[in-house]
């Protein structure tokens, strides 16, 4: 029997061909093997009931091929023909792609169906990652309905049930993580809002149950309209199935006779070793996709919105600018409040052009102010929505997401444009261009505020607006990356209601949460950095109180948890008196200092932000950088490492004092004197 191999950077993943050559089938994923791995073999059963191909690790299934378990292509013809009856349809395409990473293409069909699958895989040669996608063709005279359409599935093999890690969450409560003992049945977790969702992270992760170091399989969803990730445990087999793609329960996806579309892919990552082995893993893959991990496009920025809101104005904002300049700040970006009508949350969104009475002259002299003090100017917008009390809402009212007859609803007083529509996909690509042409604009932050909760036309087809919506989404991100390659793009959405691989790919820095309380954001941040990179985790410090997070926290605490990511200041500049400016310009400087370290490095958690006391520690060539935080009196020595046994460290902390320390010493434990309250930092180098 024939198999094909994609290495990867440690491993390898190899498939063959399904009894029948009806579509491709794991024989292994994970680590080297030295021989050809054998084909599964299946497990005793009761013959008549359950048939080959729902035992097998299959890499795609479509609902009838297989009849027991989960497939991930449902179809239903118009004229009745339902489900599909997948076999190979010519060649498999084994070849080399230009990065030296392996490409398989598998083509299958149903001929009397008439649909054609190509199946996708490809691997990544300085990684452990799979990534996975299908192309799905109607060749028949009939419109087709995906009731289902992903790009198939990755077989994790962790022997009987396992553990499964996921992110879920709230607004101001992202990306917590859970781990779930999964032996039997489905663990699915999603979001139905139109937006990947504050409630789950589209990313899981399995492992063998009670084994925590051992070998890992991770998967991801680079899709960010309402999508599910789907866990099964197949009786009897040894794996879990773990598939994703567009929401099926929210959505259907309509094929036109001779239309074909692509899924979303999915990424599956092996690791071996702890849950920092999969961050680390994870963060390196990252790197290929985004368009750079320097400095460039993650500069130190002060946002306005915590200290002006909606109140905007020339002179407040340059009496700002003057302060954040002294601080080493390097981009000044106005939050919302900036445009048209924009006095509260209830009224402007759509009518982008500076507010006359708060910026009578446009946008140019407060951009021109900023350049004076040696920063970049950066700008918020909200391109997807629209106020009712909007001149554009007025002019159309048909622009918004809505059901004919069905009257809408607002969700912060706001209703969504249906970005689908090609007019309005035009219109959002016009207004960015004109905003970023109107003044020297480097940095644009693109939030989100709401759920696409009303959507769903009512043509035939109409079911697939998200589908829509999200592919415009991704075509205007894309123009931006074409045609102002100098504009610094960071994605918001009331938070983290909007990251995933595919935002990730096409934006710079995301801001992971609106709780920026520190013990809370540590939280977030740790949860966060399990799966997505410190080099695209915006964190801004801002004043006490905080909303949600009542407990009190000093300048320094907040500035460490920030330098965690991409730094930012949000707070009130304005109401700083001269020794806080110069505790947050000292921070600035060292953060400046070290952020290589934070954004190249490799990354290790110590503790649980919830616990005693927690470390987080960014390892980059002969430089490390720890951070550190307790609870009041709690003691902690950080184990360093990747420390070399043999070496002396120089290790500088907060307050300034300087000791050496052995490779033995680090290794054992560096404890950690506390330069400020309840938190320190200290930059270690190899001598
Ligand atoms: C939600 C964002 O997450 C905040 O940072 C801020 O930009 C507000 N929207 C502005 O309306």
């Amino acid at each position: 029997m024939s198999t094909w191999t994609l290495p990867t950077a440690s491993g390898s993943y190899v498939v063959g061909l399904a009894p029948g050559d009806q579509g491709l089938v794991l024989h292994h994923w994970g680590g080297p093997v030295q021989a050809e791995p054998p084909a599964p073999s299946l497990p005793r059963r009761a013959a008549s009931f359950v048939r080959d191909l729902d035992l097998l690790p299959m890499e795609a299934t479509a609902l009838g091929t297989r009849d027991v378990h989960a497939a991930e292509i449902v179809a239903r013809r118009a004229d009745g023909v339902r489900g599909l009856r997948l076999s190979l349809a010519g060649e498999i395409e084994h070849g080399v792609e230009d990065d030296g990473g392996t490409r398989l293409v598998c083509p299958l069909a149903d001929p009397v169906a008439q649909i054609e699958v190509d199946l996708h895989l490809r691997s990544h040669p300085s990684h452990d990652v799979i990534t996975k996608w299908a192309t799905i063709r109607n060749r028949s005279p009939h419109a087709v309905e995906l009731l289902r359409g992903w790009g198939g599935a990755f077989e994790a093999p962790t022997g009987a049930g396992a553990e499964i890690e996921v992110r879920t969450g709230a607004w101001s409560r992202e990306t917590t993580p859970s781990l779930v003992d999964l032996t039997a049945g489905t663990l699915s977790v999603g979001s139905r809002q139109g937006i990947t969702s504050h409630t789950a992270a589209p990313a899981v992760t399995a492992r063998p149950r009670g084994v925590p170091d051992g070998d890992a399989w991770s998967v991801a969803l680079a899709w960010s309209g309402s999508w599910r990730l789907a866990v099964d445990v197949v009786p009897f087999v040894g794996s879990v199935r773990i598939a994703g793609g567009p929401d099926d329960e929210s959505g259907i996806l309509t094929l036109a006779p001779g239309t074909s579309l692509t899924t979303p892919v999915l990424a599956g990552l092996w690791a071996h070793g702890d849950g920092d082995a999969v961050a680390n893993a994870w963060h390196t893959y990252q790197r290929t996709l985004a368009r750079s991990s320097g400095p460039e496009h993650r500069p130190v920025v002060y946002n306005s919105w915590y200290a002006t809101t909606f109140d905007v104005t020339l002179e407040h904002q340059r009496e700002l600018a003057e302060v954040a300049a002294g601080l080493g700040v390097e981009v000044f970006v106005v939050d919302d409040g900036w445009f048209r009508g924009r006095t509260s949350d209830r009224s402007g969104l759509g009518d982008w052009e500076p507010d006359p009475a708060k910026l009578p002259e446009g946008l140019a002299p407060l951009a021109g102010a900023v350049a004076e003090r040696g920063m970049r100017f950066g700008l918020w917008v909200e391109p997807e929505a629209v106020n009712p009390d909007s001149d554009l809402y007025r002019e159309h009212p048909d622009w918004v997401h809505h059901v004919d007859g069905r009257p809408l609803r607002t969700l912060r007083h706001q209703y969504v444009l249906d970005l689908g529509r090609p007019d309005v996909e035009a219109w959002v690509i016009g207004m960015l261009c004109r905003v970023l042409g109107s003044a020297d604009i480097t940095y644009l932050k693109w939030d989100m505020n709401r759920a696409i909760a009303d959507g769903g036309q009512t043509e035939p087809g109409g079911d697939d607006w998200a589908w829509r919506h999200t592919h415009a989404y991704y075509r205007v991100m894309e123009m931006l990356r074409a045609e102002f390659p100098q504009v610094t793009v960071e994605a918001c959405a009331g938070g983290g209601g909007r990251i995933d691989l595919a935002v990730l790919e096409r934006s710079d820095v995301v801001w992971p949460s609106d709780e920026t309380g520190p013990r809370d954001r540590l939280a977030i941040q740790h949860g966060f950095l399990g799966i997505y990179p410190a080099w695209t985790m915006s964190s801004w410090v801002t004043d006490e109180p905080d909303i949600l997070d009542g407990e009190p926290a000093s300048l320094d605490f907040r500035f460490v948890v920030a330098a965690a990511g991409v730094l930012g200041i949000g707070s009130d500049l304005l109401a700083w008196d001269e020794r806080t400016r110069a505790c947050a310009a000292d921070h600035v400087a060292r953060y400046r200092r070290i952020r290589d370290v934070v954004h190249g490095g490799r990354l290790r958690r110590h503790g649980s932000p919830d616990g005693a006391a927690y470390a987080l520690q960014y390892a980059l060539g002969e430089r490390v950088v720890v951070l550190a935080w307790r609870r009041s009196g709690g003691a902690l020595a950080v184990p360093v490492a990747g420390a070399d046994p043999a070496g002396r460290y120089r290790v500088l902390w907060g307050s300034g004092e300087v000791e050496e320390r052995t490779g033995d010493e680090l290794l054992a434990g560096l404890p950690v004197p506390w330069s400020w309250d309840d938190c320190d930092i200290a930059e270690l180098v190899r001598l």
